[in-house]
């Protein structure tokens, strides 16, 4: 079975094909970073736009380089939750337009459960159960995750996601967008103690929320002083400092929060998705911590981490329960998930 799976929920127009024993047979692309970057972060109508444009040209792409035509595709998958509405809804039409041109099954996927299945389909294998950590530019938060049909919501983040902290925060420094490989960039040869910054909910172990805005406002303090006079500019090694303590302070909780699932849920595998996780430094503290508590870390590589189209594999589990996706099925551009308790 060959599955054509979509992307479009942000910022990246997407399009994979992938076959049902988890092989990537081509994936494609196009980020519209270039076309954010001077407003410092997406700007929907903008998205929409430029998908309608390029959709086509990237899925024409992906056939090319799969060597396929449209018609030995097997089914078509696309991200329809959560997302941008317009944005959503360009990818959602053209892949409904596509299932009834070639009649095929369509099946939708949840974006953020998809990020946690790009890490089952960079393992090779069955990953499940395990807790899955989403720290993207819309989402971050926890997952007990019994099968890949099966997310409980364990907590999340109470307002800016950790994506956005690092967006909003290189903004703050003067960085490009997106902020999150600047402030790598920017944090190298930096001490990450530098700067004495909040990190929320830490040392609760039984509650497992993130909130990134009081970190943002630190920084913004930081640099622009509520009273008092002026801050003057920051020296290469004090933004380099604040850079690599402004990291740090987000990794330290992203770390202590994932490893407080797996005690609370008592699983051992940990599969950590969405834009923040192609971040080196935190990679590294949670390989080294991971391996300390005796579990297993799943990370997916940076290409699959970030937004792409081939984590929409997802779908081949929906078809394979029999969900596939009826042909007027909507966008829900707000995540709804149950929670643990549900
Ligand atoms: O998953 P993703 O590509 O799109 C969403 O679903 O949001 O995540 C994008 C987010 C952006 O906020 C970006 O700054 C962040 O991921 N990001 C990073 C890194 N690469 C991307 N954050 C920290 N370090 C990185 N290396
Ligand atoms: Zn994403």
């Amino acid at each position: 079975m060959l599955v054509l799976c979509v992307e479009t929920t942000c910022d990246e127009t997407a399009a994979a094909i992938v076959d049902d024993a988890y092989q990537v047979r081509a994936s494609v692309v196009a980020s519209q970073h270039e076309l954010h970057e001077r407003f410092g972060g997406v700007v929907p109508e903008l998205a929409s736009r430029a998908h309608l444009e390029r959709l086509l040209p990237v899925i024409d792409e992906a056939l090319r380089q799969a060597g396929v035509v449209l018609a030995e595709i097997d089914a078509i998958a696309v991200a329809n939750t959560p997302g941008l509405a317009g944005s959503l809804l360009v990818g959602l039409s053209a892949a409904k337009a596509l299932a009834v041109a070639v009649d095929k099954p369509l099946a939708t996927v949840n974006h953020v459960e998809a990020h946690i299945f790009a890490c089952r389909i960079a393992a090779g294998r069955d990953i499940f159960p395990c807790i899955g950590l989403v720290a993207s530019g819309g989402h971050t938060s926890l997952y007990e995750v019994r099968d890949p049909l099966d997310f409980r919501r364990l907590g999340g983040t109470l307002d800016d996601a950790a994506g956005e902290a690092f967006d909003k925060v290189a903004s703050l420094l003067g960085l490009a967008y997106p902020g999150g490989p600047a402030i790598a960039a920017a944090a190298e040869g930096g001490n990450p103690r530098a700067y004495q910054l909040p990190r929320s909910f830490r040392g609760d172990p039984t509650r497992l929320d993130f909130s990134f805005s009081g970190l943002k406002t630190a920084v913004r303090y930081l640099l622009h002083p509520p009273s008092g006079p002026p801050r003057p500019a920051l020296s290469p090694r004090e933004l380099a400092d604040l850079a690599a303590s402004f990291q740090e302070a987000v990794v330290d909780v992203l770390v202590e929060k994932s490893l407080a699932a797996l005690t609370q849920t008592g699983l051992s595998r940990l599969a950590v998705g969405g834009g923040v996780a192609a971040n080196a430094r935190l990679r590294e503290r949670l390989a080294a911590e991971t391996a300390a508590a005796g579990a297993q870390l799943l990370l997916a590589p940076l290409e699959l981490s970030t937004d792409n189209a081939v984590m929409g594999a997802l779908a081949i589990e929906r078809l394979r329960a029999g969900l596939a996706a009826p042909l007027d099925a909507e966008v829900a551009p707000t995540l709804r998930l149950p929670r643990r308790a549900d």
